[in-house]
């Protein structure tokens, strides 16, 4: 068997060669990082239920047109996608006040916002992702106007969306990060959502009790991760009921 070529290695995913120009193979990992990889752990089954939780929405985002970089998944860890061009920002947009926003600002957790607030960081671990305005965008190159004012209605689309599907099966979307790629179709270049959309980029909270069903869970020592991200999928229908456990094989006598 040929071996696939890997691309790239992150803290979450791998990437391999597609088997067509123009893809390439997603590979979920179970490992779970935090304060920029300072806090690390492997956790049993995260990688499947990401790949699953990525897979619906972006289906979702595709079906209402939304354009992203996945194609199909194509087993329970990997999933096929269009290679694209990541520009290097964390697109961040918060409903609710939490985490470095509430920091920053000294804005209490859990307070309403008075409108989504969109947000970029730096792609750059050694610097920690550091926050940036549109003027250092523009002026150092990372993406033209028209790419943010693209990048802008993507991400308020996706937040419309998201909102949406979470509200109704009982999950407060506070905040999330996605990523935006190019796509390039001859002379042109379309915008797509790419990297992941899961809950190790989102923060969830169930309406109800305000339990939080994402990676804080891990970053602040909270309980079982993979229960939290097992909650929202089952929720979601994304996973059924009864569906044997996804983290450990069970031995047949
Ligand atoms: P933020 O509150 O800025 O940072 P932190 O998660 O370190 O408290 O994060 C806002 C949302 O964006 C949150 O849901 C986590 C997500 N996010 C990522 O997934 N990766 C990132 O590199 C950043 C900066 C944020």
């Amino acid at each position: 068997m040929a071996r696939r070529k890997k691309i790239y290695e992150g803290k979450a995913k791998i990437l391999y060669e597609g088997p067509e120009p123009g893809t390439i193979v997603q590979y979920f990992k179970d490992d779970a990082t935090a304060f920029n990889a300072e806090k690390m752990e492997v956790i049993d089954g995260k990688g499947v239920l990401n790949n699953l939780l990525s897979e619906y929405f972006m289906n979702g985002l595709n079906t209402i047109g939304v354009p992203t970089h996945f194609i199909r998944r194509l087993n329970m860890r990997e999933q096929l996608v269009k290679n694209c061009e990541i520009i290097p920002l964390e697109v961040i947009v918060r409903n609710f006040a939490a985490g470095t926003l509430s920091k920053r600002l000294g804005i209490e957790e859990g307070t309403q916002l008075p409108r989504p607030i969109v947000e970029y960081c730096y792609k750059d671990d050694a610097l920690g992702d550091p926050l940036v305005s549109e003027e250092h965008i523009a002026a150092f190159g990372w993406a033209s106007q028209q790419d943010m004012d693209d990048v802008l209605s993507l991400a308020l689309r996706v937040n419309d969306f998201m909102s949406g599907v979470m509200l109704a099966v009982g999950i407060r979307l506070v905040d999330f990060k996605i990523e935006i790629g190019r796509i390039f179709d001859g002379d042109f270049q379309r915008l797509v959502i790419a990297d992941e959309i899961s809950p190790d980029s989102c923060r969830l909270w169930d309406i109800e009790t305000g339990r939080k069903l994402d990676k804080d869970v891990f970053r602040r020592d909270l309980g079982n991760l993979t229960d939290a991200y097992a909650e929202v999928a089952t929720r979601l229908g994304v996973m059924p009921k009864n569906s044997p456990q996804v983290t450990k094989p069970t031995l047949i006598n």
